[in-house]
């Protein structure tokens, strides 16, 4: 299998000896503590599951700083985006050298890490406005990654971490929540060498099948992974779990048994577009899969990024840096002409309206009227989930 990035293998940062979690666990009940970002959060939850592999912790500001401008750290690790545990006020661990780390996200605030704290920095405006430009490719407020980016604090937190628990992820997503470590296991046990991973935060209607379907045989795939993000997304988006039943139906009904897996990862939408898509070809090596697809405005949101920014941004990783292959497609859509989804560029003579398009906009108002997008857009059974989820909630 394919190794993971910069490590012969995963060093995941969660504690999996029990006996040793709960002495830490004890151990953190007395240790100084702070409620962390949801951002941070996800982090320990990606960290914990060997996603963030070789990372061992959050990052100092001259790491994330570094990351943000070259895309490595300042010891010259190939990484896309800053990991780090910034919050608004860190006087509750003055002075101290381990605390404990409160999940945001799951009621109570239990405790998700314990942190060896080695450098506690205030990052200036200027510093918060590189970094947001670099990643994000923009500073306006409204866009919802740049939001939260800046609206979490501006005291960083940096230094290793062991990882407790896996947050809300693995409770309420049982069965699609996975670790890295689980998946690769998952796919030794189905003798999977070279896998497809597709990265959705959205249901899958048929383009999206058929763009899977046609990666898998153009590399000649023993399997693909679906990987959808189960974190935070902004207002209008489909919930995780709505999302998780449209896309199993669809692996049932449509794929040979034992060629998807369905399975989830915990971490919020950045929107980052491009500086995401290179996360989310390091996090699927991670997970042992041999090839990325990167489509159309991959992670993308609004006008934000051009539709094949997250494509032309792999040009910039320097040779050797990932060994996971990116495929990279062109938009599909449902040709009339040759009654079958394909991509763009392998259908030079049709014009516009020789495709079915459907704006986002359009099929949600379908949906939400309990009317079923045409068969050549959506599969009738991933209709019918939709509708009911968009009929729920009016
Ligand atoms: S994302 O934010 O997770 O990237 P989404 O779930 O919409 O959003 O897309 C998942 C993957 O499918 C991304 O790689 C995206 O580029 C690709 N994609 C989505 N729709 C299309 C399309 N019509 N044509 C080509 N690629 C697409």
């Amino acid at each position: 299998m394919i190794k993971p990035h910069g490590s012969d293998t995963l060093n995941p940062l969660y504690v999996q000896d029990d006996a040793k979690r709960a002495q830490l666990l004890k151990e953190a009940e007395g240790l100084p503590s702070i409620i962390i970002s949801s951002a941070a959060a996800g982090n320990a939850v990606m960290l914990g599951g060997g996603y963030f592999n070789p990372l061992t912790g959050y990052m100092n500001l001259a790491d994330a700083m570094s990351v943000a401008k070259t895309m490595h750290t300042t010891s010259g690790l190939f990484w896309p985006t800053p990991v780090m545990n910034v919050v608004k006020d860190a006087s509750a661990i003055k002075g101290a050298k381990r605390i404990a780390l409160k999940d945001p996200n799951v009621e109570g605030n239990p405790i998700i890490a314990i942190q060896d704290v080695e450098a506690i920095e205030e990052i200036s405006a200027d510093d918060m406005k590189l970094m947001t430009e670099k990643v994000y490719a923009t500073t306006d407020m409204d866009h919802p990654g740049v939001n939260a980016f800046n609206s979490v604090g501006n005291i960083a937190i940096s230094g290793p971490i062991q990882v407790l628990n896996y947050s809300y992820f693995a409770t309420d997503f049982p069965g699609t929540y996975k670790t890295a470590y689980e998946i690769r296991d998952d796919m030794e046990k189905l003798g999977w060498q070279k896998v497809v991973a597709f990265q959705t935060r959205n249901p899958m209607h048929l383009a999206h099948e058929e763009l899977c379907r046609m990666a898998y045989n153009a590399v000649n795939a023993d399997g693909i992974l679906v990987h959808m993000l189960l974190g935070k997304l902004k207002a209008g988006d489909i919930p995780a779990d709505v999302r998780d039943a449209a896309i199993r139906k669809m692996a049932e009904v449509y794929f040979e048994p034992n060629t998807v897996l369905v399975t989830g990862y915990g971490f919020d939408m950045l929107y980052a577009g491009p500086r995401e898509a290179v996360l989310h070809a390091v996090f699927r090596q991670n997970t042992g899969c041999t090839h990325f697809i990167v489509g159309r405005d991959h992670a993308g949101v609004g006008d934000y990024y051009g539709p094949f920014d997250a494509q032309a941004i792999f040009d910039e990783v320097p040779k050797g840096a990932l060994d996971i292959e990116i495929f990279m497609a062109d938009h599909t859509a449902w040709s009339k002409k040759l009654n079958k989804v394909v991509m763009m560029r392998d259908v030079s003579d049709h014009t516009k309206d020789d495709f079915i398009l459907l704006s986002g906009t359009k099929v949600r108002e379908m949906l939400s009227r309990g009317e079923a997008p045409p068969k050549e857009f959506s599969r009738p059974e991933v209709a019918k989930i939709l509708m009911n989820y968009y009929q729920s909630i009016q």
